[in-house]
């Protein structure tokens, strides 16, 4: 039997960090063995805020591309492909675009949030508010039943859900596989300082940290600001540290529950710990992403054949919409 697709991509605007890996690459690993998957960096979707930085996006794809492939990401078993080289994109985005209700976009979450949040990018552009219907274009051209995303991107999903069914209705013809999302079960990681983890706010450990790097952000993490001295008994369930234990050495995190409420475990002690085990996470990525970094001519390549790939089948279906559309 032919095996169901999946979808996703990253936008290649800075180094990825932990909450990629809990929060995606760890997933796509195993979804590359059980779906035909397609992993694509977004590099259109990055210049629509980082316009104004442009020559940052190549360097990104390719540092992005590195952690992908040290984490696991295989070309043998995905196509791993770069989004502005394979042009069929643009022209679905475009005929997407005639049928997209400018309401659809302008009500959407994600655009109103951006554009708050946003504010020294100027993002008030007509390509950013097109930003959905890109996505949309890059999900329906592989005709994807599965694209594992964030919460936030729900509401792209959903509009794309929306594309299809106008699109269908309109032109009484079914082309494209209405894309479901695939939630992550990892819960969100904090970033050190206990926001929201982002390269804005620049709280994050990278995949690519070495050893002293990582040492120094995780000695920095605040836990229960409560915790004053060593003998108050600490709250681990709103500690920050503790949340890291549960996912990078859950075998750990009862004993370190349990040292934390009974003032037995000092928070210093427990970050220092904590600090190897993430070291020991990162060992291997970083090992593997070392030896890539010494070939420049290799990853072009992972990414020319991948590109190849994803375009055969980008292009079968736009001429499949084409036809529809008499163009
Ligand atoms: N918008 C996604 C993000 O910011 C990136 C993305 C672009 C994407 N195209 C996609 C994700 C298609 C899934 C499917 O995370």
């Amino acid at each position: 039997m032919l095996k169901k697709r999946v979808l996703s991509g990253m936008r290649p605007t800075g180094k990825l960090h932990l909450g990629h890996l809990v929060g995606a690459l760890s997933n796509w690993v195993k979804l590359q063995k059980q779906y035909a998957c397609f992993f694509m960096l977004a590099d259109w979707h990055a210049l629509m805020s980082e316009y104004q930085n442009p020559q940052e996006i190549k360097e990104y794809v390719f540092d992005n591309l590195m952690d992908w492939l040290a984490c696991g990401i295989s070309p043998e078993e995905a196509v791993i492909f770069l989004q502005s080289e394979v042009k069929a994109h643009l022209e679905l985005q475009m005929i997407l675009s005639v049928i997209t209700p400018l309401a659809w976009l302008e009500r959407c979450p994600t655009y109103k949030e951006q554009i708050k949040e946003l504010k020294e990018k100027d993002i008030t552009t007509y390509g950013f508010l097109g930003y959905p219907v890109l996505q949309a274009a890059d999900i329906l051209l592989y005709k994807a039943s599965f694209v594992p995303v964030g919460q936030d991107q729900l509401p792209h999903l959903e509009l794309t859900r929306e594309l299809v069914r106008r699109f269908h209705s309109l032109y009484k013809k079914e082309v494209f596989v209405e894309p479901e999302a695939l939630l992550t079960e990892n819960p969100k990681l904090l970033g050190i300082d206990g926001r929201k983890m982002s390269k804005s706010y620049d709280n994050f450990i990278a995949l690519s940290d070495p050893p002293e790097v990582v040492r120094r952000k995780t000695e920095a993490m605040f836990t229960d600001p409560q915790r004053i001295k060593r003998d108050i008994p600490g709250r681990p369930w709103l500690c920050n540290v503790y949340a890291y234990y549960r996912i990078f050495k859950p075998e750990l995190a009862e004993t370190v529950r349990q040292g934390c409420l009974e003032a037995e475990l000092g928070c210093k002690e427990d970050k220092r710990r904590l600090g190897e085990i993430i070291i020991e996470t990162l060992r291997p990525i970083r090992e593997k992403r070392d030896k890539f970094k010494q070939d420049r001519k290799l990853l072009r390549e992972i990414l020319s054949a991948g590109n190849a790939k994803a375009r055969e089948i980008a292009e079968e279906t736009l001429s499949e919409v084409k036809a529809i559309l008499k163009l």
